[in-house]
């Protein structure tokens, strides 16, 4: 350990060292809520699992923890525990997520306690050897993205809808992502139910690089918690176009 590290939470350096192993890590992010972050992370995990790559899917959306309920993850019991927590295989993908803690009662918590939640499960967690590390990122610019682009940097998915409004708060995360000199993948445009263009032309005017779109699937919900339901599914079709474009650019 450095000297200048001495009086810096060491959780931190932990954290900086042991996730330099995996593979890749992705992060999923957006300027707005309810654009499809946790429906694009763990789709994408389960996707990524199901091509055979060794998957991680890390939940820390801590306020509005969502992914369990999509990967169909048993939050009734603690993780089992050997060198830190290990993280259960769910639907093919190892993952972990606040809820086996808070046992879906709210994360009440502001500031510092936040970061502090977060720090912690990234740091007790003990990933096995990882292709990928798929992050649901909570929504907006605030203390997480701040902690997860320092400590971890990954490489930003960011997700929009085809809306003004949502495409407006993106703007803000991508003015951050450049102006921090973070790993941008680029930007992907979810429950795309026009022909529009927009976010596309968008994209252009700002030089960020357009992934692709996932389509507006009103049932997407009836698969949730069952892997093999989900890889039938068209928007399973969507996930795999938008992986090909993000292999191909990394
Ligand atoms: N492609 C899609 N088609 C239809 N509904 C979707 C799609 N993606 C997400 N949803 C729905 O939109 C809502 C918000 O999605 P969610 O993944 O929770 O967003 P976020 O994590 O950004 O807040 C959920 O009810 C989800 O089921
Ligand atoms: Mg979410």
């Amino acid at each position: 350990m450095k000297k200048s590290e001495r009086h810096i939470d060491p959780r931190t350096v932990y954290v900086k060292t042991k996730y330099r192993d995996i593979g890749k890590i992705i992060a999923f992010s957006s300027g707005k809520g309810g654009v499809g972050k946790s429906t694009l992370s763990a789709f994408s995990a389960m996707y990524l699992a199901n091509e055979g790559f060794k998957v991680g899917l890390l939940d820390l959306d801590l306020y509005g923890p969502s992914c369990h309920l999509i990967l169909g993850a048993d939050i009734g019991k603690y993780p089992e525990e050997k060198n830190g927590v290990v993280p259960p295989k769910v639907s093919g993908v190892y993952f972990m997520s606040s809820v086996f803690y808070s046992e879906n009662k709210p994360l009440v918590v502001r500031g510092k306690g936040l970061n502090d939640a977060a720090l912690e499960i990234m740091t007790i967690t003990n990933w096995p050897n990882l292709d990928y590390l798929i992050i649901d990122m909570p929504p907006g610019l605030g203390d997480i993205l701040l902690d997860v682009s320092e400590l971890l940097t990954p490489k930003f998915v960011v997700v929009t809808n085809e809306s003004r409004i949502s495409m407006e708060s993106v703007k803000k995360l991508l003015f951050y992502i450049k102006e921090q000199g973070l790993p941008l993948l680029g930007l992907v445009e979810n429950m795309k139910m026009s022909e529009g263009d927009f976010i596309e032309r968008e994209c252009k005017n700002l030089n960020v690089p357009y992934i692709g779109k996932v389509g507006f699937y009103p049932d997407i919900e009836e698969n949730y918690g069952e892997k093999d339901g989900f890889l039938k599914k068209d928007v399973f079709k969507d996930i795999a176009g938008i992986w090909r474009r993000i292999h191909e650019s990394s």
